[in-house]
Formats: C-alpha cells, structure tokens, sequence
C-alpha cells in the first residue's frame, strides 16, 4: 500500500504535488469511490481514476538498452539530437534511470516505472554502477587509492570507491581503469578523474547493479525479465 498521489505519480500521469491537488479537488477515483484525503493509501492493483481517466497501473515497461555514444540521456533534446528514446520501439512513455553523458556509452534502464526508478537512483540506496573509463596517460597506483577514498568535486566529497587498473599501455599512453561507484553526481567518473590529474577520454557503463551488457552491441537493447525486475525490487527490502 502507498500514497494515493505517489501511485498517481509513478504512473506517469502527472507530478505528485498536481496529483495532491487533483485528490483535493474530488478528482481522483479509488474502485469508484471519491477520496479527497492526502494520507489514503492505495494498491497497485486498485483501479484509479483520475479526471476521468483510469491508469493503467499494471502496465509497466523496463528496458535495458546498450547506449551508444552520440545519443543524449532524454526524452526529446531541444537541439534535435538522438535521445535513447528514439532508439527503443514502444508505445509507453518511458525515461531513463539515470543519466550517461552524450559521449558516454554503456548500460541504461528504461522504464515507466517511477517506483523502482527512483529507488534504483536514490543515492542513500548505494546501488553499484560499474564504469571503464580510459584515461589519458599512464595512472599512478597512489593517486587511484586517493580518487577511491574520497576526493572532492563541486564542494562536496565523494564516497568510498573501488578500482581495478585493467590495461597500461605505455605506447599508446593511455590507461584503462575499471571503477565501482554507487553515487551518480552529474559527470561524476569525469570528475573524480580530474581531481586527481586525469582526463577521462572515454567511459563506458558495464554494470548497474545486478544487471550486465551481456549479449548486447551497442545500440541494443532488451526487455528485462519478470525475475529480473523482481531482483531490483529486492535489493530495497
Ligand atoms: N560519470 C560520468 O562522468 N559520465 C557519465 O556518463 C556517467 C558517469
């Protein structure tokens, strides 16, 4: 059982706060029933309706797409860009959990179930996120147990991480680090990078939680199986 306007809300339908206001305004419906009070809870598996309209509650969606590089982590992009939307077919309105840059590549959920979204992506829920970022130069053994203790970007901390130094290539002069976070401040890899002397010049997602790229190319993806979904439910008991 959960709040009306949260229910309301992970559907899709509108914002919590509108949803507050359409139950006070007599416009929601729970089994037919009127409810104007904010505290009444309700199941997924009731039927409500609001202004008229009954949401499809059940109908839930997750896909697990190997993002490409050159594709923007929204639902429509202003400069007219590719979004990871367009490259999914579906008639539900799904967005990403989470966010890769443009430039990065890896693996992204989405779905239209903002329940579990907003569970997978809040930071008190230390989901891991499996990253391998090919740095510039050849790494320094010290500066990454500092990055991996904390280091400091927009003011602010960051958490214990792991790493794993995958690939020195002197010749070439790059580095290949593979990095465990569960925090998932905007450019976060980038950044823990730079503050220790370090460009990032590529980045690639390979794990989120539970969940791999395995089988898929890049610009793939596949629905995730009930099991699958349950599991990512499960880590939040
Ligand atoms: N960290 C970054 O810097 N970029 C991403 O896309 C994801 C994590």
């Amino acid at each position: 059982m959960e709040r009306l306007q949260k229910i309301i809300a992970n559907s899709g339908y509108c914002s919590r706060r509108k949803a507050e206001e359409l139950i006070t305004r007599g416009e929601v419906l729970v089994n037919g029933k009127v409810v104007t009070s904010l505290g009444t809870k309700a199941s997924y598996s009731d039927q409500i309706t609001v202004s008229g309209h009954n949401l499809k509650l059940e109908n839930k969606e997750y896909i697990l797409l190997y993002k490409p590089r050159g594709v923007v982590t929204t639902t429509s992009d202003e400069k007219g860009r590719k979004t990871v939307i367009d490259l999914v077919d579906t008639t539900n309105r799904l967005y990403p959990v989470g966010r890769l840059d443009y430039d990065t590549s890896g693996l992204l959920l989405l779905t239209n179930d903002g329940e579990l979204a907003n569970l997978l992506i809040h930071p008190r829920n230390n989901v891991d996120k499996v990253y391998v970022a090919k740095v510039e130069g050849i790494v320094k053994v010290e500066l990454i147990k500092k990055m991996c203790s904390g280091v400091v970007i927009d003011g602010k901390k960051t958490a214990r991480a792991k790493a794993k130094i995958k690939k020195i290539d002197k010749k070439k002069n790059f580095s290949l680090i593979e990095l465990t976070i569960h925090e998932g401040k905007n450019h976060q890899v980038k950044k823990m990078f730079e503050a220790i002397g370090y460009k990032v010049i590529k980045l690639k997602r390979e794990k989120f939680g539970p969940l791999n790229l395995n089988g898929l190319k890049s610009g793939e993806y596949r629905h995730l199986t009930i099991k699958e979904v349950k599991t990512l439910y499960s880590l939040f008991k």
